[in-house]
Order: structure tokens, then sequence, then C-alpha cells
């Protein structure tokens, strides 16, 4: 038996811990127990302050469903979602290659197939049809510029009311999204909507503290991309449209200046005429064998086996 003091229980947890077979675990846990504890010490935590604390958490849980990710909205708004992206980038992206952004909570998998100059808005439940278009095209590359024959691409975003597919009325039926798969040459082009910037849910314990906090909850309007293709490093990133009014201020840090655009009118070189387009291309890093780079997942995949 010990008799601890506010600075003896910290050494004690992580002395509890000491025989953790995994040795990650071991490190991970205990530093998590180091930092919680002095975070704990320097606001002088109370036991109201602590229970609201563990009531928000479970809120946070209790909100997760296949359809929604309340956990991956908190690591994005406190970003945290973009520390490990970036601590990930700088581990394993070549120079050259394309800066990464936020999977966020509105990835899903197996979106639906669609051709070279198909457009999202083909897509079931997709809304929006007659509102203003826009052509994304390109090339993928890897980090010397040379096409990347099939790259794959998942590219998914709002409606032209600033809402996601998973936020429709039936979150089963997939719309604004879809895969593509690049020509010979790494070269794609895909229609889709003018997306919108849109406010992150509000209506969880997550909106709660972004509320609390007086903060606005925006995003700039973007495009997600996920770029895969066999020997390269995943790519997870996202289109920032450069004119709208919350670029210099997304509510979960996901944007770069790299990643920042300006549809064109009338582009010479664009596959598809008569529709303002984006050309981006995207260069791929070697694969580094550095594990995934996603902070999220399609949310039906994070809940625990039935
Ligand atoms: C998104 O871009 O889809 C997103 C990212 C983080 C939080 C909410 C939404
Ligand atoms: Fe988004």
């Amino acid at each position: 038996m010990q008799d601890l003091g506010a600075e003896d229980i910290t050494e004690a947890a992580i002395a509890q811990m000491a025989n953790t077979p995994d040795p990650r675990l071991r490190e991970i846990m205990e530093a998590a127990v180091r930092h919680l504890h002095a975070f704990a010490r320097e606001v002088r935590l109370t036991p109201d302050e602590w229970l609201k604390g563990i009531a928000s958490l479970t809120a946070v849980g209790q909100m997760c469903t296949p359809h929604r990710q309340e956990f991956i909205l908190l690591s994005d708004a406190l970003g945290l979602s973009r520390l490990v992206n970036t601590m990930h980038d700088a581990e394993g992206r070549e120079a050259a290659g394309t800066e990464t952004s936020l999977l966020g909570p509105f990835f899903r998998e197996d979106a639906p197939v669609i051709p070279l100059g198909g457009t999202l808005t083909q897509v079931g439940a997709a809304r929006g049809k007659g509102a203003p278009e826009l052509l994304l095209h390109g090339q993928v590359t890897d980090a010397e510029g040379r096409g990347v024959a099939g790259a794959e691409m998942d590219i998914w975003q709002t409606d032209h009311e600033g809402l996601y597919d998973l936020q429709s009325s039936d979150p089963e039926t997939m719309g604004m999204r879809g895969r593509i798969r690049c020509d010979e040459h790494g070269r794609y082009h895909v229609r889709t909507l003018v997306p919108v910037g849109y406010s992150i849910p509000m209506d969880g314990p997550v909106g709660a503290l972004v509320r609390a906090q007086a903060r606005h909850g925006f995003r700039p309007a973007h495009i997600h991309v996920l770029v895969a293709a066999p020997g390269h490093r995943e790519l997870v990133t996202a289109l920032y449209l450069g004119d709208d009014p919350h670029i210099e201020s997304d509510t979960v840090f996901g944007v770069s200046h790299s990643l920042v655009v300006h549809p064109r009118e009338g582009d010479p070189e664009a596959p598809i005429q008569g529709v303002p387009a984006i050309r981006y291309d995207f260069r791929l890093s070697r694969a580094a064998g550095d594990g995934g780079g996603r902070v999220g997942a399609d949310p039906s995949r994070l809940l625990p086996a039935q």
C-alpha cells in the first residue's frame, strides 16, 4: 500500500502498466497517463468538471452510428487529426508529393465506379441537378512527374446545399461521390457540382463544444480526393475553393496553400468545354511502409462487430 499524493500517483499508475507486453501500447499509454495527469494538475481539474468531461465523451460515443462518426469530428475539431496527418506526412511524403488533408467523418468505402468524364450527380441519390457545375481534371503522377496509369481516385463532396449523402434522410443511398480510374497516362476528368462551404454537424456534443468556444463551425468549400495506386503511398487530400469566406479559418484546420484552387472559365486544355474547370495534378509519393494515412474511416467500419 502506498500513500499517494498528487505527484506520486502518476508514477504509481505508470508502474502498474510496466508489464504491458506490447511495447508500443506501453509507450502510448504511459505518455497518455503522464500528459493527462499533467493536464489535470495544470488546470486544477475539479470532480464536477471531470464528470462533465466524462458526460461529454459519453455523448460523443452515443452519437456514433454506421452513418455518423462523432469521435472523428472531435479529433478534427481539436486539431488532432491535422497534427497526426502532418506528422505522418513528415515521415513519408516526398517533397514533391501532394500535401494531405483531412479524411473527415463523411468518407465511405465502395462508392460507385463512374467512367472518366462522368459526373458525381449521376450517383444514386445525388441532388442538385441543375446547380452550377465544375469540371475537375488533371493527371496523377509519381513524385518525378511520370503519369501513374490506372490510379484509382475516390472523390466526394457536399451537394449544392452543403450536405453529404450521409446527412440526408436516407443515408444508405450514396450521392455526390464516386470512384474513377485514371487512363494509361494517369489522366482523369470528372464533372461535379460547385461545392459549397458548410458547417460541421452542430447538433451533437462536438457542436456544443464549438459553440461554447464561440467558434463559427464552418469549413470552406472543398472536394475530397483519395488517390491509390500500387507501389505508392495512399494520398488523402482535398481541394479548397480560394474564394470561400472561411478559407482562412477552417474550423478543423484542413487547408494548406498548395490545396487552394480557383475554377477557370474557358480552359483550352480542359477535356470538356463549357464548364468552369479546375486543373489539379496529384503527385504520389513512393510507398513508405509507414502504415495508412487515414485519420478517419467509413463510419460503418468503426463500430464494434455485432
Ligand atoms: C469534411 O470535410 O468532410 C469534414 C472534416 C472534418 C470535420 C467535418 C467534416
Ligand atoms: Fe468535407
